[in-house]
């Protein structure tokens, strides 16, 4: 069977090989891997949906790996004409060295995985965003050390990200109290692997629950690419919105965090985003350096 090293959802790896990846990420940023050591690889970027951070620094980072990107924005590509998924992935794969992409059908980034004889990187689907949580975990660190042991609270939508904060809480061992409406909870399913696995997840309605003594604070955007029921989320999530009273129920030293992009006077307060807590900057910078990591993991020998 192939030994492609893929990078699709953080529950295929262990707390160890992830550690790892971590970890070239922080060596690349300091300089400790030093040099240019994707001179001459080549990533393909397609992209279903928009993007400017996951764009911008996987172009950034594989250039200063000393690489090149080939952006595929797939309305203009043959994909777009009804070329399948498993012809794109094998022609890709004879161009390119690494693929990355966002799509919203998780099928879609399997596929692609399953045909492609080059590592594959999922850059956010409908169901997860494993990148981004690689640049949270690194940032959580830099600022308090080991997210280990720690508590970490989601306040919102069940969403993507919601999903991958739960698949880091098991690998990375802290506890995640999930705050979200009825009508949107976490995925079950990885709710059911979690709790397999031994993970400390809580899911809760309420945001007192979830937030008082927490050691971070974390939210999303209401309305995620593709919804279409805005007006209906916004109800819904409204009681959810991270304001300065549900920063004062965590620990006086809680971050707070937020992928972005941000709706300021919605998911979030102008106040907790643009004060002293919130790192969603340091979140957004490391995105480029998390990334880093996982291609020097996926594209070198
Ligand atoms: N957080 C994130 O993935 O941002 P983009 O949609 O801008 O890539
Ligand atoms: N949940 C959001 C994340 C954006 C980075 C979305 O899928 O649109």
């Amino acid at each position: 069977m192939t030994s492609v090293k893929h990078f699709l959802d953080l529950n295929r790896f262990d707390t160890q090989q992830l550690r790892a990846i971590l970890d070239y990420g922080t060596k690349l940023k300091s300089g400790e891997i030093p040099g240019r050591p994707l001179e001459g690889k080549s990533l393909a970027m397609i992209f279903e949906k928009p993007s400017t951070r996951t764009r911008v620094s996987f172009e950034v980072g594989i250039s200063q790996l000393g690489g090149d990107a080939v952006l595929l924005d797939s309305s203009s590509t043959q994909m777009e004409q009804g070329e399948s998924i498993a012809d794109t992935a094998r022609v890709l794969s004879r161009f390119v060295d690494a693929i990355m992409i966002r799509t919203s059908s998780e099928s879609i980034l399997h596929e692609l995985a399953e045909y492609a004889s080059v590592p594959v990187i999922n850059g956010l689907t409908d169901e997860s965003h494993p990148c981004q949580l690689m640049a949270d975990i690194m940032t959580y660190e830099e600022h308090r050390g080991s997210i280990a042991g720690k508590t970490v609270t989601w306040c919102g939508d069940g969403n993507n990200v919601a999903t991958s904060w739960i698949h880091a809480a098991v690998r990375f061992g802290f506890h995640l109290k999930l705050a979200t409406p009825a009508e949107l909870p976490p995925n079950q399913a990885v709710l059911d692997w979690a709790k397999a696995e031994g993970g400390k997840i809580t899911v809760t309605r309420s945001v007192e629950e979830a937030a008082t003594d927490s050691d971070c604070i974390v939210t999303d955007t209401w309305v995620s690419m593709g919804d279409t029921d805005a007006a209906n989320r916004h109800n819904l999530l409204k009681p959810y919105q991270v304001d300065q009273r549900v920063m004062g129920l965590a620990k006086p030293d809680a971050l707070f965090m937020h992928c972005l992009p941000a709706h300021r006077g919605e998911e979030v307060t102008e106040e907790v985003i643009d004060g002293p807590q919130s790192v969603v900057f340091d979140e957004a910078g490391n995105r480029l350096h998390a990334q880093k990591g996982i291609m020097y993991w996926c594209m070198s020998k």
